[in-house]
């Protein structure tokens, strides 16, 4: 079970602005703590910029898990998988969200604003925040990710 005290960093573009409003407004009600790393308004602004922020926090350790979202998804989970530490996971389901925590010992969620049922990525995100690692044969599985061919 997720320890509702633990912070949650939060993020998006204009793109997935009103999902995370809706995000912040559903899970806050429901005892969670977010902490939102922007954008502020639908103002046309560059994912990236509110992506990194949420992504250095889980690559440094500050925080265990984060939430990010664009339009499509995509360009918020390429950015934050550029960092090491960093396993986000493009999710539109719940089962894939408990699976991606079972397997791939995923630290980051990343919706498609423009692309999902609000509701719907609530189930997600607290699938995800509920799900533990397997561990065993996973273990060396996520650790090869990292070793890159020359
Ligand atoms: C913004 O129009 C859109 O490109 C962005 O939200 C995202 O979908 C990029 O991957």
């Amino acid at each position: 079970m997720f320890d509702k005290k633990i912070e949650i960093p939060i993020g998006s573009d204009h793109g997935g602005y009103e999902l995370k409003q809706y995000l912040i407004e559903k899970l806050t009600q429901d005892g969670y703590i977010l902490v939102d790393m922007g954008t502020h308004d639908l103002s046309s602004v560059d994912y990236p910029d509110f992506i990194h922020p949420v992504a250095k926090r889980i690559n440094d350790g500050k925080n265990k898990f984060g939430i990010i979202m664009c339009g499509s998804g995509q360009g918020a989970s390429m950015t934050a998988n550029k960092y090491p530490q960093v396993r986000a996971a493009l999710l539109w389901d719940v089962e894939q969200a408990k699976l991606t925590r079972q397997h791939n010992n995923a630290n980051i969620i990343s919706l498609p604003g423009r692309f999902i049922d609000f509701d719907k990525a609530v189930d997600i995100v607290k699938a995800f925040l509920n799900e533990d690692f397997e561990g065993g044969r996973h273990i060396q599985r996520i650790n090869k990710i990292s070793q890159l061919l020359n």
